[in-house]
């Protein structure tokens, strides 16, 4: 392999981001893209320069490139990276990795036999906040935990599941589920992320506002290995779609936050409030963040260049990439049992392999 790593990037609605992460990543160069669809990938070759492939399997024919960037319906993922990784090429695999979770671990074992490296995209966890939110758990500043919540009153238009590219959304076997699965993965992730796993889970979920086949609406409670217990909301239906809210609360303080924003840091120990201060200037509300909950592409591509780096170092460095798909398997396997909660209408124990 040159010093330069070559990717190519399959999949052209949020591939899109993943071109520009992989443009923005020092010593990463964009070889091609591909998608089945010649109206996106004619444009996004021009406007990257690079070459175009409508077959996953032409560009695995190309030597030039390293690692394909999977970005196609979620149901699609493994299918597809099974064959990267058997062509010995690296991955990075979109949220959800896939959405069952027997299909995440037989692309895990694929890719150990292969001996490649791949990462999940959950970039939240790379927000600097998500990150001081988790070290200040595990160091035990919020004492033990107690309430884990997770709303993300998002909006989405019927259009969205209606457009030339929407027919896979909130289906169940392209998608995998709806406002949970699609939207609030990321919410799921971040609450597993900071709170370690969840033990059990009860669901309720249905279709309220949009003709589509799975749900639009989600509630679940949350019952975490650490003790704590939770809710989770998530919804396309909150017109015009609000910030997503996570709290934590625990014997020695809370934390609150806003999408990207921190709105409150209470320590008991924090008498003079110093600690807050400090972490609200630093993390507080800013009117640029940039948020998907109206418009799913108004996310920032930074946290996917990042990502793009970290494979690279991994490359090298010969090890696993920090957000591995195992680690992004979690979120699935909680999101696979509420749904599973909801159908049955009984409490659901995880690490079966939901
Ligand atoms: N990380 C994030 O915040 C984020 C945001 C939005 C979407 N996503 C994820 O990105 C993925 C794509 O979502 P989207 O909204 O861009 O969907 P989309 O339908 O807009 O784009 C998917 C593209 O994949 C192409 N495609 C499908 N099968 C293919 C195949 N076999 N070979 C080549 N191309 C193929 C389609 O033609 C389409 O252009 C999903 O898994 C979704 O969950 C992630």
């Amino acid at each position: 392999m040159s010093a330069e790593i070559g990717f190519a990037v399959v999949g052209l609605g949020m591939g899109r981001h993943h071109c520009k992460a992989v443009q923005s990543a020092p010593g990463a160069r964009l070889v091609g893209v591909c998608d089945l669809d010649p109206e996106r990938l004619a444009p996004a070759a021009e406007e990257y320069d690079c070459k175009a492939w409508n077959r996953l399997d032409e560009l695995l024919a190309d030597d030039a490139v390293d690692v394909v960037n999977i970005a196609t319906p979620s149901g699609t993922h493994v299918e597809l990276a099974l064959k990267v990784a058997a062509a010995g090429k690296h991955l990075i695999v979109e949220k959800p990795a896939d959405i069952r979770v027997d299909r995440i671990d037989e692309l895990i074992a694929a890719v150990d036999k292969a001996g490649v490296k791949a990462a999940g995209i959950f970039q939240s966890r790379l927000d600097p906040l998500n990150g001081q939110i988790r070290d200040a758990v595990a160091d035990g500043k919020l004492g033990n935990l107690i309430g884990v919540h997770g709303h993300l009153p998002w909006y989405r238009k019927q259009a969205y599941y209606d457009g030339d590219h929407g027919s896979w959304k909130g289906t169940w076997d392209m998608d995998g589920g709806g406002s949970l699965m699609n939207q609030g993965v990321h919410t799921v992730d971040l609450l597993q992320w900071f709170a370690g796993p969840v033990a059990s889970v009860m669901g309720m979920f249905g279709v309220f506002a949009h003709d589509i086949e799975a749900e639009d609406q989600a509630v679940a409670l949350l019952k975490f290995e650490c003790g704590a217990i939770g809710t989770l909301f998530t919804t396309t239906c909150a017109f015009p779609g609000f910030d997503q809210r996570i709290m934590l609360y625990g014997s020695e303080g809370s934390v609150s936050k806003r999408e990207g924003a921190l709105d409150g840091w209470k320590l008991i120990n924090d008498e003079d409030g110093s600690q807050e201060a400090q972490m609200l200037e630093s993390f507080g509300l800013k009117a640029d963040k940039k948020s998907g909950s109206a418009d799913p592409l108004a996310v920032s591509f930074d946290g996917h260049t990042q990502i793009v780096i970290d494979l690279m170092d991994a490359i090298r460095e010969g090890r696993d990439p920090h957000i591995s798909l195992d680690s992004a398997r979690h979120a699935v396997e909680i999101i696979n049992a509420i749904y599973e909660s909801g159908r049955t209408g009984k409490e659901v124990t995880l690490g079966k392999g939901a």
